[in-house]
């Protein structure tokens, strides 16, 4: 017979487990992930406060030290192993360093699409002490110069497949910037060329000293995001950033092992911080890609022996859109790690492309925010709990939709939400959980922040989307609010679009804003416009309008002609009438029109083409 105090003792410790899988279900899988998280913020301190500050670069330069035939990248078949990557940005920095034409701290803009001399350069400057701020190729003409100037850079490095974005922007440059593109040789004035000179820099390192970071807040890149509101600004992006970035792969599970399938635009933080940084963290290899083809997708993926992939939502529908194919469940892929993927695409990808984990995190690439379902919750962005708020304040808000503002109660102080409902996600600024705001632009930094939330002088990010909170503790994203929405994986800011429009002589005003289309992730752009007195409107001028000015995810998909603009009590255009009305023309009485790029013209928008939308027969 046992002693009755052992067995007391063992029906305790049964009773225990049985209550925290009832009450804590996810107990030990939040403590593993919260060590983790844990583990890691102590390796950065230990670092921080032995006064070695170790960045993501110093880690791949260490690698490619002690790793150097590993391959580190893989691009069209060819192989770039960690001494060939490392080599080669030594090039990139000793041109520069000889040039003499920069200097510890100058900016640099790169205006390249993915291919690892993109790498090499990004690598190179920073091994110079530069600060590179990553351009987005889609974006030209005016809102190019306007990113440009809003970082101001030294040189602007471009590569050979944008020059015809350069020669549009070329002449309203700014004297004072040199340029530099990706070629052995240019006809284009005041250009110089790289590719040519780099064969006979030497590959020898520079002095490391340029190179090291005084400390962890120190800004390494300049990405730029439209933060929810207004045009795209260039967000600072710390050292410490890179690394709370970089971690985000082996925090969901990669190993050294994996190779990792990056087909997203390295100028975005989800590419360049959680794919290559991610990479580097973890010692691994990256397969890069041009651009994302949902044909090639899993064929890739076979050749290479991918492990992980990067996704957003609308990669998920367009590969579960793509016809089936024989053995296309036959692949590596155990992990896909990235945002945006709804709950019914998420199942048919899970269904339809067998056993992968889908790992979704929610971030914004300015943000001192992040959450990460790293339990595979389909549909979730991820799951707090009281431990992991002690590491990341933030609060989940009442949000008045039609004013477009948190709502304040009487004595003028927000207030968090009830479980289940969406509130405007804030998280809590402190000197551990710092914001480090917008290159250049006070202004657009302090509009980012709260204060007088809770009680006096407190300080929030405001994120801009809503959130809300399951019984469970796990974390659903609503909907985004302020003046941008997304489309095919780009944020588009209405204000930019607004301007572009109004720059015609026959438009009074444009109120731009985002509808969503069934069968279609983010939400298309719809401009409600009036006409200046006595003036008509010109589909074919409208639409030459938009497509020279603005990038394709861009141009308005929708328009709708108004006789007066209906604004809000402040005077501020009214958008949320306009979203919940749509663009069906069986319901609205004024004039619709649909962008045709086959016509190249805007066209009636009539009921059969608005059930041929719906239908998925015109494509968007
Ligand atoms: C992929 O893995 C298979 C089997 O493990 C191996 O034979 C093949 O060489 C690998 N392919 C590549 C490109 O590494
Ligand atoms: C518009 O046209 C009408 C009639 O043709 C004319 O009386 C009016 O002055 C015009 N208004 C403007 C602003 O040009």
């Amino acid at each position: 017979m046992f002693p009755s105090w052992a067995t007391a003792v063992a029906a305790g410790l049964v009773s225990l487990h049985f209550l925290q899988k009832l009450f804590f279900p996810y107990f030990w899988a939040d403590l593993k992930y919260l060590l983790k998280v844990a583990r890691y913020g102590l390796r950065v301190e230990v670092y921080r406060l032995r006064g070695s500050v170790s960045t993501a670069l110093q880690r791949f330069g260490a690698l490619a030290r002690r790793q150097p035939d590993k391959p580190f990248l893989i691009y069209e078949e060819q192989v770039h192993t960690y001494r060939e990557v490392d080599r080669r940005s030594n090039r990139v920095a000793r041109l520069f360093l000889e040039e003499g034409a920069l200097a510890r701290g100058d900016t640099v803009a790169l205006l390249m699409s993915n291919e690892p001399d993109f790498i090499h350069a990004w690598f190179g400057l920073a091994k110079l002490g530069c600060v590179v701020a990553f351009l987005n190729c889609n974006v030209r003409a005016r809102s190019l110069l306007h990113c440009i100037a809003s970082c101001a850079p030294k040189m602007l490095v471009v590569g050979a497949d944008m020059l015809g974005t350069l020669e549009e922007i070329l002449p309203s440059l700014q004297e004072n910037i040199r340029i530099w593109v990706m070629a052995k040789e240019s006809t284009l004035p005041h250009v110089d060329t790289i590719l040519d000179k780099l064969e006979v820099a030497s590959d020898d390192p520079v002095p490391a000293n340029l190179c090291v970071a005084n400390n962890l807040k120190d800004p390494h890149l300049y990405i730029f995001t439209s933060g929810t509101t207004g045009l795209p600004k260039a967000a600072i992006i710390s050292h410490l950033q890179v690394l709370k970035g970089a971690a985000g792969l082996w925090a969901f599970g990669a190993t050294p092992d994996d190779i990792i399938y990056i087909t997203l635009p390295l100028y975005h933080s989800a590419a360049a911080l959680l794919g290559i940084g991610g990479c580097i963290e973890l010692g691994a290899t990256c397969v890069l890609k041009k651009k994302f083809s949902a044909s090639q997708f899993w064929t890739d993926c076979k050749k290479y022996n991918i492990t992980v992939i990067q996704y957003i939502g609308e990669l998920c529908r367009y590969l579960c859109k793509q016809p089936v194919k024989e053995g296309e469940r036959n692949h590596k892929v155990r992990l896909a790690v990235g945002n945006g993927v709804r709950t019914d695409i998420w199942k048919e990808f899970l269904h339809r492309f067998g056993d992968i984990k889908i790992c979704e995190f929610y971030g914004a690439t300015e943000g001192n925010i992040c959450f990460m379902n790293h339990m595979g919750k389909i549909g979730s962005v991820g799951r707090t709990n009281f431990f992991y708020k002690l590491f990341f304040p933030f609060d989940l808000i009442k949000y008045d939709l039609q004013k477009g503002e948190p709502i304040r109660n009487k004595h003028g102080w927000c207030e968090r939400v009830k479980k289940g409902e969406p509130g405007l996600l804030i998280s809590k600024v402190h000197s551990k959980n710092p914001f480090f705001g917008y290159a250049g632009n006070k202004r657009d930094t302090e509009k980012k922040l709260l204060s007088g939330v809770f009680k006096k002088e407190d300080f929030y990010f405001n994120t801009g989307d809503l959130i809300f909170q399951d019984q469970d503790n796990f974390l659903y994203f609503w909907d985004r609010t302020g003046d941008t929405f997304r489309w095919k994986g780009e944020n588009v800011a209405t204000t930019e679009i607004s301007d572009v429009i109004g720059m015609l002589d026959f438009i009074q005003e444009a109120n731009v804003y985002g509808v969503s289309v069934q069968g279609y992730e983010g939400k298309a752009g719809m401009a409600s416009v009036i006409l200046k007195p006595n003036k008509s409107l010109d589909l074919e001028q409208l639409y030459q309008h938009v497509v020279m000015y603005l990038p394709s995810y861009a141009c308005p998909l929708f328009l709708r002609l108004q006789e007066v603009m209906e604004v809000t009590g402040t005077f501020k255009q009214q958008k949320f009438q306009l979203v919940q009305e749509g663009f069906n023309p069986s319901e609205i009485s004024d004039p619709l029109y649909f962008l045709d790029n086959c016509k190249k013209s805007y066209v009636l928008l009539t009921k059969e083409l608005h059930d041929r939308i719906l239908s998925g027969q015109v494509k968007l």
